[in-house]
């Protein structure tokens, strides 16, 4: 049995996965980043070669993805998050032509054809207004545990409307709120709204079209399942792997080329005098 693996380095997490030859998911690490990359990307693949038990001579070939993909020292070569992103999707979700990927640092919308590939995409640069450091920085300010902000988030009776866009704002902003008696659970589902209807905006720039499949490790947060889903008047497809998306369309990428370079070689062809 051959395996393929796929590492995606992201801005504030590392996965990886490891694949068979069917294209099942056979091990799965998760860690956050930190400040070294190149040790992240490691201690992550070590970890999903681990969780598959197999030994790392078994692992045939391996891509890196994410911003950290050059530091993917043991890989074979990388490719674009924005394509792992959108062939993972359409893997886990074959009906997906939306992608919306949520991670630490920014938003991606990438609009994908029925075999994954990318027809066009979107993203909010610069800025980290809309993403999970927005959400961490308002968990900050609540002194709410990452994990509790969406359950906290689904509590609320009324909104708080937040004005801010900028993650450097945010802080000030709830605690203005705060002090103003306003309720944690409606502060936060403010919170929530706001980077959906963003994120919104984002979509519709490349276009929505049926199914949307929501990626990144934002996807855990189900508060922002809700508020994404209500901003775009949808259902969004979600599964507990969402987060791994990224690092299972590079396995896929590494996958075809194992398997590309299997295929017999055309027979030189007898040409008739
Ligand atoms: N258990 C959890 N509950 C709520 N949110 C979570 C949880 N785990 C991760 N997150 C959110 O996911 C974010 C990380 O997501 P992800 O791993 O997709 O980012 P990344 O790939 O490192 O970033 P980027 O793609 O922007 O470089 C965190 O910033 C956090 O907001
Ligand atoms: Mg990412």
């Amino acid at each position: 049995m051959a395996y393929a693996a796929g590492v995606d380095v992201g801005s504030t997490q590392t996965k990886a996965i490891v694949i068979d030859e069917n294209r099942k998911i056979v091990g799965r690490a998760l860690i956050d980043t930190g400040a070294n990359v190149v040790q992240a990307a490691e201690n992550a693949f070590e970890k999903a070669l681990e969780n598959a038990g197999i030994r790392e001579e078994e692992m045939e070939y391996i891509i890196g993805t994410g911003y950290g993909r050059y530091r993917v020292t043991f890989g074979n070569t990388q490719v674009t998050e924005i394509s792992c992103h959108a062939r993972g999707a359409v893997e886990m979700f074959p009906g997906t032509r939306t992608v919306v990927d949520m991670g630490g640092q920014d938003t991606k919308a990438i609009r994908v054809n029925e075999t994954g590939e990318v027809i066009d995409f979107c993203m909010n640069d610069k800025c980290a207004a809309g993403t999970g450091r927005f959400l961490g920085a308002a968990a900050v300010a609540l002194d709410i545990p990452l994990g509790d902000l969406g359950a906290t988030a689904l509590r609320h009776q009324r909104m708080v409307r937040i004005s801010t866009t900028c993650t450097v704002f945010a802080e000030s902003e709830v605690l203005s709120w705060l002090g103003k008696g306003k309720k944690i659970e409606d502060i936060l589902w403010g919170v929530h709204y706001s980077i959906a209807s963003r994120s919104a905006g984002l979509l519709r720039r490349v276009g929505v079209e049926s199914e949307v499949t929501f990626t990144g490790g934002v996807t855990r947060n189900i508060a922002m399942i809700k508020a994404l889903e209500e901003r775009l008047g949808m259902k969004l497809n979600v599964s507990d792997e969402s987060h791994y998306i990224g690092a299972l369309g590079a396995a896929l990428f590494a996958l075809d080329h194992i398997l590309a370079s299997r295929a017999p070689r055309p027979e030189a062809t007898e040409t008739k005098p």
